[in-house]
């Protein structure tokens, strides 16, 4: 295959992504800010983030958000590696504004980037079926196209900088509010008497039929909140989100609300736990045991 690829961020995502990469037969090493995660993941890995650099033509990068990856692309800037000709690609859920001046620091050193969030969660991350969008020099998207194959089944060319990035948070302007009205009209059934299991039975075969139902469901009926997809992390894309709208003066009502959920979700301490922890708030507020 050729390519050489150091893979950067070994969380939920970033492990299993990486896996498929090297079981598709790249050339690839990891790197990870906690050593320990890259020594436990299986994969070839560097100690070293400037060792990575130097060595890989393509560097990709899946972190946390925008802090993250600035404090990151400042690292690989400050390495002093001519990183001329690499091609850098950040699959982290970032703000557009973000992702449009990292491709500037980048371009200025005379290498390429694309900004390529994911639509999707870590079994899917775990198929390779992810939804993935990308924004940047179509050249470039095309010629390395194999890559995102290799890690999703949908994808889509989005245009300029900053595209993929807004279009990410627009989905999950719709996930945040999916989660949260499936656990609002859970509980609201539980309040009730209906049998849990039942409600969401019925749900999944009515107006409650979704991906996110498919994958939460029997987390829900099970209290199980171990994380795929944080509160935190939704909590960072839908403070992204209303900045962007705000800042295009459209208004969102319901994501703001949604944003509210889970900023309370937040101060419960439910931060780490997986995103359909908000349930917790619902019961919380209806006294539900
Ligand atoms: N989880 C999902 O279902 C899902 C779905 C679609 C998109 N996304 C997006 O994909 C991205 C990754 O999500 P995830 O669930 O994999 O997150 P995660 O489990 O929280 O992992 C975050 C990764 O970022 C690293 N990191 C954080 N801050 C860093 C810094 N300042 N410098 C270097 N590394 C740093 C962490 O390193 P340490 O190990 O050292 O902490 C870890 O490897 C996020 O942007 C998220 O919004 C997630």
């Amino acid at each position: 295959m050729g390519k050489k690829i150091g893979w950067i961020g070994l969380g939920h995502m970033g492990l299993p992504m990486a896996k498929n990469l090297y079981n598709a037969g790249y050339e690839i090493d990891v790197w990870n800010r906690t050593l320990e995660k890259a020594k436990e993941s299986g994969l070839p890995y560097k100690k070293e983030l400037t060792e990575l650099i130097q060595e890989k033509d393509i560097i990709i990068t899946m972190l946390f958000g925008s802090e993250s990856v600035t404090d990151l692309y400042s690292k690989i800037l400050q390495t002093g590696v001519n990183i001329k000709g690499k091609l850098f690609i950040d699959m982290t859920t970032i703000h557009p504004k973000t992702a449009k001046k990292i491709a500037e620091n980048l371009i200025k050193e005379g290498a390429d980037f694309l900004e390529a969030p994911v639509l999707g969660s870590v079994i899917p991350a775990q198929k390779g079926i992810l939804t993935i969008v990308v924004s940047g020099d179509r050249e470039k998207f095309e010629k390395n196209k194999d890559i995102f194959e290799v890690l999703g089944k949908e994808i889509f060319y989005m245009g300029d900088y900053g595209i993929a990035s807004t279009m990410k948070l627009i989905n999950n302007t719709v996930l945040g509010s999916f989660m949260a009205v499936l656990s609002e009209a859970f509980a609201f059934a539980k309040k009730v008497g209906i049998e849990p299991d039942l409600a969401l039975s019925v749900l999944e075969n009515g107006a409650g039929k979704s991906l996110v139902l498919d994958a939460k469901k029997k987390k829900l009926l099970d209290e199980d909140y171990s994380t795929h997809f944080s509160v935190g992390l939704i909590h960072k894309d839908l403070t992204y989100a209303l900045d962007l709208a705000h800042e295009n003066q459209y208004p969102v009502f319901l994501t703001s609300i949604t944003h509210e959920l889970f900023s309370s979700a937040k101060a419960h301490g439910l931060e780490k736990d997986d995103f359909c922890a908000v349930l917790e708030i619902f019961k919380k507020l209806s006294n539900i045991d």
